[in-house]
Order: C-alpha cells, then structure tokens, then sequence
C-alpha cells in the first residue's frame, strides 16, 4: 500500500518534471531568402517559447540567445546572400516565369541538399541527439525535398512549411485538391472565377510545373542516397511522407478552395503587432508627415538601386508630384541610386515594415508583391500600388486589386505616366483605403490567431503520429485520383454494350429477312 503511493506521487511528481507536451523538434530551413525566414522563424521561436525544445539549422542564428531554443547547426556564409543582394536583372531573367521553376528547383533546390555535407550536418545526421531523441521534424517546401528524409531517418512526423500559397509541386506529396478548373495555381497570375481559356491556361501550366519541377529534382533522390546512406528511401517515398504542411495562404484573401486536413492554412502567421520599434530619426519623420506618407519597398532582397535609370527617374518624377504627401522608400544602399531623388523622399537601408504600416500618417504601400509584405498590409489595412516582379508576386498584386485595395503597375511599363495614375487612384479615391480595412477585419476573423493554429497542429500531428492526417489519396496514382480508370471501364462497357446491340440487331434483322423470304418461297412453291 505505502509502496504503491509512493509509485503513483512519484508518477505525479516526474509528469509534472517533464510536461507531457513537450517536445524536441529539430527544424532544418537550407533556403536563405529573408522574407521566407520571417515565417519560418516565427514558428520556431514561438514553439520554443511555448515550452518545446527546438534545435535549429538555418543560416539565421539567433542573435540573442533564447530560452528552449538552439542553433545547432549554422548555414550563415555558407552559400551567397540573397538579401540586399539580388539584381533587377537576376530578378526578371532568372526568375522569370519561363526560368522560375528551373530556379528553384535547381539553385534554390538540389544545390542546397548538399549543405548536408557540412561536418556538424553528417554528425547531425549520423549521431541525431537520444537525450531526448527528436518527436518531430520540420523543414521548408520550397526547391529541397531532399531534406524530407529526415522524417523517415529520424522516425518522426515531418511538418512542412510553405511560405506561399501552396506550392504546385506540394499537393500531391498530401494528396491535396488541386483541381485547374477552379483553383488557379500559384504562378498563374489568374484569381477568382475562370472562364474557358483561363482554364485551359491554368490547366497546361500547372502540369507543366509540376513536370518541370520533377524532372529537374529527380537527382536529389542521389543526394538522398549520399547523405543517409544507399538503404534511405527514395526521393519519391520521403515526398509521401509529409504528415501536415502549414501554408501561407488564407481563404479570405486567396479564395475558397478544398483542403485535405494535412494542409492548414496560416496566412499572416509570421505577422508580429508588437513588431521592432522604429529608428528614432525615422519615428520622428513619420509622426511629422502630418500631410501623410506613403511607404516604398521591392522586398528584402531585390536592390532598388539595380533597377534600369530610365525606371528610377520615372519612379523619382511621380513620386515628387506627390508632396506635400511625403514617400519613405527603402533601398540598401542609397549612394548607389542614380542622382535626383527628389526632397520629400527619405530613404532607408532597412525599415521595421510592421511598425511603419501601422503607422497613423500611412497612405499607401508601394510593393513588388512579396507576400510577407501583402499580408502585413493586409492586416494593417494599408491600399498598395502592386509592381510584381516575379513568381507568386503577380497573383498576390492580383488578388488585391480583386479586392479593390490596390492597383497594379506591369514591371515593364513601370512609366511616370502609370506610376501617376496609380498614385492618383489610391491616394485620393478613398474606396482604396476603405476596402482594405474590410479586408483587413475579414483576414484577421478567425477562431484561432494563424500562429496559435499552427503551433495546434505541430503539437497535433507529434501527439498522434505521422500518419494522423494522411489521405488515402497519397496512395494512389494520379490517375487513378482522377479516375481514368473507372471512366475508363465505364467506356469499354459502352463500347462493348453498344457493339452486342449492334450484333443482336444484325441478327434479328437476318432472321427476320430470312424467314421473309423463307415465307415467300412457300407461297411460291404452293401455287
Ligand atoms: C551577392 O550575390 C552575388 C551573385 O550571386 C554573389 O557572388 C555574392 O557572393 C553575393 N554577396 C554575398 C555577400 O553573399
Ligand atoms: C554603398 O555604395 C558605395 C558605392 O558603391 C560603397 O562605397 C559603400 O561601401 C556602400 N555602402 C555599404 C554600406 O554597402
């Protein structure tokens, strides 16, 4: 009897030392851009926060350390940097939407499997920690599958994070509707309802990446091999492996389509209120704009400086013709620009975008359409000015101007004349301003904050294992999910019916000519 009490305070004692819900999650993000770090970041930092152990790969250690939180392996200076760093040129030719897929999946893809041949990586990989042993990993979709191994290597749940509106390539490894006819996929630059030749667009080019983007991944299955040993599973195994994927997307923006219980949407999730305060020169910039300001960024990584001359002095003419109104723009490094910004311009090599949007003196958000960026807009309630430059930019700058809270500049006829006119439209017509506060309280109307819904089904595919949310549509073939097979019985037993009814008629008819005449030869044998 003592002994027994004795068990159980002791049970009690340990389940209150060690938390059942807490976790060891590795999360391995190879890709450098910033702007997906913001989103990959914040979930990792807030599952540390909520009590579970995180070691982190990536090539943003923490500058100030943090409690639960490890940065065990650092890719920083490992491969060029994006940020501040990508060209004009680089942007609309190597991104470009005939060069885009090839991109990522090569440079931004196969290449990055091979930051797995770091020492502290293969000791990673060889000698994974067993005090405790990881519950789950979580890694980025975006051009690595390679890294999806991890969950079969380690025997845990793999969560992965999309930080766009889900990736073509991304729904079958979940066996997600995808369907061309009414889901425009993401770099379609098509929104809402299709009409035939949209379809047939949006149909081609969505198997086209999907086709592009397997063929030119198709060698990570060697990396697979390389790094986890020549039994570790294949490139095509480890894609079916995804246990839930967190994208960056939200019905009330991006639209209403079907999602298998494997694919959560987050949109916003990186959206921080209490964001990086403002640089005092800037605070006091912004609260003196009394007439108003408008905000001007192409995103962390593209230079503003690299854009064509003729562009720039479009850009400064338009914006001039905006004071007393007055224009924030961030460019890295100012010095750099072509002479002639003009005075009611303030530039910054790098703002806080949260604490600027939310900014009372704020008119308008000039952007290339990075989505980070759209949906911190959206939630503020800030009307945009859209000059998308490549990938998901296009369909992002289009679902605003859906909206009605923005207007959308073509990259390639970026004109004083276009510029003008944008300005002109949102800044004086106040429908702008007005329907991006309605969309803004319909983006945030939701049952759950997007990070609390994420860390829910972190937590919930870890608690209940990594086929918890899988769909029985992983295990079939495209073709079968399509049902080709069945329609195809079903015509074969058209065909074969109609044919027996055309054999039987054949027949009757003979027999019936036959006893025709079978009759006539008696009459005339009679008479
Ligand atoms: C910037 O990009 C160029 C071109 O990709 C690259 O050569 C360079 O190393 C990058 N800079 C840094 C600091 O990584
Ligand atoms: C800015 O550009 C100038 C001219 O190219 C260069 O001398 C300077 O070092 C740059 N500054 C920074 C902070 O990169």
């Amino acid at each position: 009897m003592l002994l027994l009490s004795v068990f159980s305070t002791l049970l009690v004692v340990l389940s209150i030392a060690s938390p059942r819900e807490a976790y060891r999650i590795l999360a391995v993000f190879p890709f450098n851009g910033l702007s997906h770090y913001a989103m990959l970041g914040r979930l990792t930092e807030e599952l540390a926060a909520r009590g579970h152990r995180v070691d982190v790969v990536s090539h943003y250690p923490l500058k100030k350390p943090r409690p639960n939180y490890n940065d065990i392996v650092s890719l920083a200076g490992t491969i060029p940097f994006l940020n501040n760093n990508m060209t004009y040129e680089f942007g609309t030719k190597e991104l470009a939407d005939d060069n885009l897929v090839h991109t990522i999946a090569t440079t931004f893809g196969g290449d990055l499997c091979d930051l797995m041949d770091l020492p502290k990586f293969r000791e990673l990989i060889k000698n994974p920690p067993q005090d405790p042993p990881y519950d789950a990993v979580i890694v980025e979709i975006f051009g690595s599958t390679c890294y999806l191994a991890l969950g079969q290597h380690l025997k845990v749940p793999v969560v992965a994070v999309v930080t766009s509106p889900i990736w073509p390539w991304a729904n079958d490894m979940v066996g997600n509707p995808d369907n061309p006819a009414y889901i425009p996929h993401v770099f379609s630059g098509l929104s809402g309802q299709l009409n035939f030749w949209q379809r047939l667009q949006n149909a081609l080019s969505l198997w086209g990446v999907k086709l592009t983007f397997a063929h030119y991944t198709a060698n990570q299955n060697d990396k697979i091999k390389k790094y986890f040993g020549p039994r570790a599973p294949s490139l095509d195994e480890v894609q079916r492996d995804v246990s839930l994927i967190l994208v960056n997307s939200h019905h009330s923006f991006n639209g209403i389509r079907p999602f298998t219980p494997a694919v959560v949407e987050v949109g916003g999730m990186h959206v921080r209120e209490n964001a990086t305060p403002l640089q005092k020169d800037l605070q006091k910039w912004l609260d003196d704009s009394t007439d108003g300001f408008v905000f001007m960024s192409f995103g962390s990584m593209l230079k503003l400086e690299s854009f064509p001359r003729e562009k720039l002095l479009a850009i400064y003419s338009s914006l001039a013709k905006l004071a007393p109104i007055r224009v924030i723009v961030k460019v890295a490094n100012a010095t750099e620009l072509a002479p002639g910004l003009p005075s009611n311009v303030f530039t910054v090599p790098w703002v806080p975008q949260m604490a600027v949007l939310q900014h009372k003196n704020i008119r308008a958000f000039v952007t290339h359409g990075g989505l980070m960026g759209i949906m911190e807009a959206i939630h503020c309630g800030v009307p945009m000015i859209g000059v998308a430059m490549f990938g998901d930019q296009a369909q992002n700058i289009e679902l605003c101007v859906k909206n009605n809270m923005a207007v959308s500049v073509s990259r390639d006829e970026l004109t004083e004349k276009n510029l003008d006119a944008a300005f002109n439209a949102v800044l004086r017509d106040s429908s702008y301003m007005k329907a991006a506060k309605e969309m803004s309280a319909k983006f945030r109307d939701r049952p759950l904050s997007a990070i609390d819904t994420a860390i829910f089904w972190v937590e919930y595919v870890t608690r209940n294992g990594r086929t918890s949310l899988r769909s029985p549509a992983v295990d079939l073939t495209w073709w079968q999910v399509a049902l080709l097979d069945v329609y195809g019985v079903l015509l074969l037993a058209v065909v074969l019916a109609l044919y027996m009814l055309k054999v039987i008629a054949k027949k009757a008819v003979r027999v019936v000519i036959g006893s025709d005449r079978k009759m006539k030869l008696r009459t005339k044998k009679k008479e």
